[in-house]
C-alpha cells in the first residue's frame, strides 16, 4: 500500500490559551509539533506525509519536517479542522490510505499509526481508534435537567489518527454538507463503515493547560 499521513496542526488553540499556535506551544525541550512528527518517523512503512499549519507558519514547518522525518510536504490550513484536512487532502498524490492525525495528540505512540493503518489495509475500510468512556454520560435538556443515562458500553471516545481508504475520504470531502469534528462522521456520512480498533491513553488531545501539563509530566517520568 501507500500510505499517506495528513497531520492537521493548524488549529489556534484557544482553549490552551498557551498565546501561541497550540502546535507550536513547547512540549519538554520541543514542541507539540515536534513530538507529533516524531511519532510519524516511527511508524513500521515510511508514510507520505504532509503538515498542515498556519500560513505563517510554514517556512519554520518545513525545517522541522526535513530535520525529523527527511522529507515532508507542508501546507497552510484553513479557518477549520475541516477546512485543514481538505488542504492536506490536495497533497495526497497516489497514496491509496490516508490517515489524518491531529497534532494536538502529541504523544500518540508509532504502534498506534500502524495499528490503524494496518486495519484499514486488512478490511478495506476506514478504521478509527476508540477507547472506553470512563464517566457515566447523561443526555441533558436545554434546560439542563438529566434527561436519560446513556448505556456506557455503548460508547467510545474516539482518537486520532484515523485512516481511510484515499478514494473513500476524497469523495467525502468532495460531498461534505455540514461542518463536523473528525473525518469519521464524513465516510460516516457516505454511508461506510467505519470500524473501531483498540485506541491509546497516550493519544489523548492536549486541549486545555491541564492536558499540557499532563503531557509534560508523562514525558519527564515515563519512558516513552
Ligand atoms: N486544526 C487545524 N485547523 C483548524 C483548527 C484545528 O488544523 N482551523 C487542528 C489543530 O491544530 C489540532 C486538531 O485540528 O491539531 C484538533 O483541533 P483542536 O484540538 O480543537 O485544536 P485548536 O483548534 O487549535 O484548539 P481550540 O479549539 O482550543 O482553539
Ligand atoms: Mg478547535
Amino acid at each position: 500500500h501507500r500510505l499517506a499521513v495528513i497531520v492537521v496542526a493548524a488549529g489556534s488553540g484557544v482553549r490552551l490559551g498557551a498565546g501561541a499556535p497550540k502546535a507550536f506551544v513547547p512540549l519538554g525541550g520541543s514542541s507539540i509539533l515536534e513530538h507529533a512528527l516524531h511519532a510519524v518517523a516511527g511508524m513500521a512503512q515510511p508514510p507520505r506525509v504532509i503538515v498542515v499549519v498556519p500560513a505563517d507558519r510554514c517556512a519554520e514547518t518545513q525545517r522541522v519536517v526535513e530535520r525529523v522525518i527527511g522529507t515532508g510536504e507542508v501546507i497552510a490550513g484553513g479557518p477549520t479542522r475541516q477546512a485543514s484536512v481538505a488542504a492536506g487532502l490536495r497533497l495526497i498524490g497516489d497514496a491509496d490510505i490516508v490517515l489524518v492525525h491531529d497534532a494536538a495528540r502529541a504523544l500518540t505512540p508509532s504502534a498506534l499509526f500502524d495499528r490503524v493503518a494496518d486495519a484499514v489495509a486488512a478490511s478495506g475500510n476506514g478504521a478509527v481508534p476508540g477507547v472506553p468512556v470512563a464517566d457515566t454520560i447523561k443526555r441533558t435538556s436545554a434546560g439542563g435537567a438529566i434527561v436519560a443515562t446513556v448505556d456506557r458500553a455503548e460508547l467510545s471516545a474516539v482518537q486520532t489518527p484515523q485512516g481511510f481508504p484515499a478514494g473513500q475520504l476524497l469523495a467525502a470531502y468532495a460531498a461534505a454538507e455540514r461542518e463536523v469534528t473528525d473525518d469519521a462522521q464524513l465516510i460516516a456520512d457516505a454511508g461506510h463503515p467505519v470500524a473501531i480498533v483498540e485506541g491509546d491513553p497516550l493519544a489523548f488531545k492536549i486541549t486545555t493547560a491541564w492536558d499540557l501539563r499532563r503531557a509534560e509530566d508523562l514525558l519527564r517520568t515515563t519512558a516513552l
